[in-house]
């Protein structure tokens, strides 16, 4: 099939390649020009682990090519909108300008019988009134909404072999199903199940699934919050409720918290969405899973002043990881980076490392030292903070580091490391949610 990808960012970029690997002839449109001459060159313009070989491929067999003409997309019979909607400037709420755009750079372009499909987080009731202006300019064309379920580090496998399906469409008799099913057919013979539904729920499986995903975080970071008080390891605690298949441990790793482009956004736009439909009670819950999660960001700062010995002026302190989670160069909205900015800001000298987000942090933060390597980072450090749980960072051997650094303490702020280990190698341990002292 002939299809075209509005918005080559994160979302659209390992969209249009993923399709291609599926066999479709795909476009991707971008107003970035020189993002869209990187895409051509194969060059991915983030790390996204095994996107460069897809890229690479699909440009190669011709099935591939990026354009800056929104004109290109005539031709394709399903036209996907890929923009970001960020949040607003001083705002909660979602800004849906590009997203707009797109679509009316877009209809001048479309032919009868095209499918639009929205892939971009929305507030709940954007593709109904997205359909109206569709069917108005071009009452042939169809829109749908499938939402994207995407981890950013394992974004081609969440795109190639997704958990689910979501089709939102306004009249499931529609042909745009059948077109969808014949985009996803590989999916969908591999078992994916397909979940039709209308407009309105489509967009709320998305943001629901990543307020519940912030929830379930922000839950286990509450209880490390009393672990505190208490002496007791929420580690361990998840371990053992986590055992519970009702409760599940994936997703109950405490620590700083979550971040990124899409959970405090999305939870945010989302008690901004239920304010405007009348339903905010319903979700003031979430403010407090927001309160919690950047609760975790204070904490970490009084641990490493702390462990600094109760001022931070002019202690040395390393900050390893910057990304706001492994695999991904990704700092945007970064636990990680608002901590290290953090303490330099309160008096540290921080020198701060990260296996890949070193260039992205430095644009944000240009006045912290960066260096390309743990070693560098740690050199006579009063202090070593964790604070992205890189497995190189995970695997770190406790005796070799000390005899880098001139204060042995380490906190721990993802809870990757073992505290015993560090402790017999003779190094103060402090972590979130973990008790001082075995
Ligand atoms: C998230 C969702 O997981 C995806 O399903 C969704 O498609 C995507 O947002 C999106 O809306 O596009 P992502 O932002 O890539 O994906 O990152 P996650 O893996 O969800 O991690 C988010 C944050 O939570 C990270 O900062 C991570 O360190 C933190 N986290 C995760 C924890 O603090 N504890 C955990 O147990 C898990």
């Amino acid at each position: 099939m002939r299809l075209s990808v509005i918005g080559c960012g994160y979302l659209g970029a390992v969209h249009a390649a993923c399709m291609a690997k599926l066999g479709h002839e795909v476009v991707g449109i971008d107003v970035d020009g020189a993002k869209v001459a990187a895409l051509s060159a194969g060059d991915a313009p983030f790390f996204e682990p095994g996107l460069p070989e897809l890229l690479a491929e699909a440009l190669e067999t011709g099935r591939l090519r990026f354009s800056t003409d929104i004109a290109d997309a005539a031709g394709s019979a399903v036209h996907f909108i890929a923009v970001g909607t960020p949040q607003k400037r001083a705002e909660n709420g979602a800004d849906l300008s590009h997203v707009y755009a797109g679509v009316d750079a877009l209809l001048p372009h479309v032919n009868a019988g095209d499918v639009v499909v929205g892939k971009s987080t929305v507030p709940v009731g954007t593709a109904r009134d997205l359909s109206v202006r569709i069917s108005e300019a071009c009452p042939s064309v169809t829109l749908a909404w499938n939402p994207e379920f995407l981890r950013e580090g394992f974004a081609v496998k969440d795109t190639l072999e997704p958990d689910r399906l979501v089709y939102g469409l306004d009249d499931a008799a529609s042909g745009a199903q059948l077109i969808l099913d014949e985009v996803y057919a590989q999916a969908l013979a591999g078992g994916t199940p397909r979940l039709v539904m209308d407009y309105e729920t489509a967009e709320l499986v998305k943001v629901s699934a990543n307020a519940f995903l912030a929830t379930k975080i922000s839950f286990i970071n509450a209880m490390a919050e009393v672990c505190e008080a208490t002496g007791a390891d929420v580690s361990m605690l998840a371990d053992a409720i986590g055992h519970d298949a009702r409760i599940g441990r994936k997703f109950l790793n405490a620590g700083l918290g979550f971040g990124g482009g899409c959970l405090p956004k999305d939870i945010r736009a989302f008690m901004a969405r239920a304010g405007e439909l009348g339903a905010d009670q319903a979700l003031t819950f979430l403010r407090e899973v927001d309160s919690i999660n950047m609760r975790r960001r204070a904490r970490m700062v009084d641990l490493a002043r702390e462990v600094c010995g109760g001022s931070l002026l002019g202690q040395r302190i390393a900050v390893l990881g910057l990304a706001f989670k492994p695999n991904s160069d990704d700092v945007r909205d970064s636990p990680a980076l608002s901590v290290a900015a953090q303490l330099q800001l309160q008096g540290a000298a921080v020198t701060a490392t990260d296996p890949q987000a070193v260039p992205n942090a430095s644009r944000r933060f240009p006045d912290l030292a960066y260096t390309a390597s743990v070693e560098e980072a740690v050199q006579n450090a009063d202090a070593v903070l964790v604070l992205t749980e890189w497995e190189q960072y995970c695997a770190l051997n406790p005796m070799d580091l000390r005899a880098l650094v001139a204060r042995p303490a380490i906190v721990d702020g993802r809870n990757c490391l073992d505290p015993v280990a560090w402790r017999d190698a003779g190094w103060t341990y402090r972590a979130l949610g973990r008790p001082k002292a075995a």
